[in-house]
């Protein structure tokens, strides 16, 4: 079965064409980076009118990088179904998304799957790139989506079962690392920009807080080091107008991507722990960072855990984790 998945929860406009739920024919994606970066963050406004502007030749891309023709509503679809990611997200941008997979679907005679954008962060791990398809997961597995919106752990009984075991309680990591930046000067998206920055820093350099709440808590809070790096960076009460000459940029992206991942990792080995499971699995934008892949990767070998990530270009939203969730749906 092929399908055609739809993503435009937040600020990228995604759609891709998926075999059999894993192998990925096309996936095309538009970042709209460049028109959120001078306001730090996504513009919600101006996020829905650059969905509503890409879409249609999004769509198009996605059949052509497949070398599929584009249905004409008369003879064969091509495709099969279509997966729209319908929750959570920013509600303009949803209904961007949704608006045009319901169209298609009536002007195609397709069938249309409503899929949840953090489920399909989970399920991004089982895909590939053509032939590239990974090993199947063992489930039960802890799940870590750790993204600009979402930290949350979830105990995951198949890719349709998740029971949500932590969460954020104030920032969420891709969101505190998009702060940091900003504090240091780097720019928007602050983790791609924060692990470049942090590559010839000392990770011991700094010693920010590990927020770990009570011993057997599963649940994250990025807000006590946001405001240390701030403070770090400009000051107690952050009176310095610009920061310090000595503070040093590669150390302090260095230690606060240490401090970040050190809890991240710590979290999945209590819920490992908790859990008795032997697969941990990671997504969402932040699973691209090396550093993070480096820690659990190193506590997988120490603790006999399995640790799965998905391939870098899909941590980041994207239309093939929507278009293979929704084949299981
Ligand atoms: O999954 P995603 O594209 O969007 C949401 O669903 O939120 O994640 C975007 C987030 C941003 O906050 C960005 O700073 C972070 O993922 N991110 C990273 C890296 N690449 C993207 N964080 C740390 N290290 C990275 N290499
Ligand atoms: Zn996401």
């Amino acid at each position: 079965m092929r399908v055609l998945g739809i993503e435009s929860t937040c600020d990228e406009t995604g759609v891709s064409i998926v075999d059999d739920g894993t192998r990925i024919l096309s996936n095309v994606v538009l970042s709209q980076v460049p028109l959120h970066e001078r306001f730090g963050g996504v513009v919600p406004e101006i996020a829905s009118r650059a969905h509503v502007e890409a879409i249609t030749r999004m769509v198009e891309r996605a059949f052509a990088e497949a070398d599929l023709p584009l249905p004409d509503g008369v003879s064969e679809a091509n495709v099969d179904a279509i997966a729209v990611a319908n929750r959570p997200g920013l509600v303009g941008s949803l209904l961007v998304g949704v608006t045009a997979a319901k169209s298609l679907s009536l002007a195609w005679n397709l069938p249309l799957v409503a899929v949840d954008h953090v489920q399909a962060h989970v399920y991004s791990v089982a895909m590939g790139f053509g032939d590239d398809v990974p090993e199947p997961i063992e489930f039960p597995a802890v799940a870590l989506i750790v993204s600009g919106g979402h930290t949350s752990l979830y105990l995951a009984k198949s890719w349709t079962d998740h029971e949500l075991i932590g969460s954020t309680m104030d920032d969420a990591a891709g969101e505190a690392f998009d702060k940091a930046s900003a504090i240091l000067g780097l720019g928007y998206p602050g983790g791609p920009a924060i692990s470049k920055a942090a590559v010839d820093g000392d990770p011991k350099a700094v010693r920010f807080p590990r927020t770990l709440l009570e011993p057997e808590s599963l649940d994250f809070s990025f807000s006590g080091i946001k405001t240390s790096v701030l403070y770090h960076v400009k000051g107690q009460n952050a009176r310095r107008a610009t920061p310090s000459r000595e503070i040093s940029v590669p150390d302090t992206a260095a230690s606060f991507e240490q401090a970040v991942c050190d809890v991240l990792t710590k979290k999945v080995a209590r819920a490992v722990k908790k859990t008795g499971v032997k697969t941990a699995v990671v997504g969402g934008g932040v699973a691209a960072n090396g550093r993070l892949r480096r820690e659990l990767e190193a506590y997988g070998e120490k603790h006999g855990v399995v640790i799965r990530y998905p391939a870098l270009k899909l941590c980041t939203d994207n239309g093939a984790m929507i278009a293979g969730l929704g084949d299981c749906l």
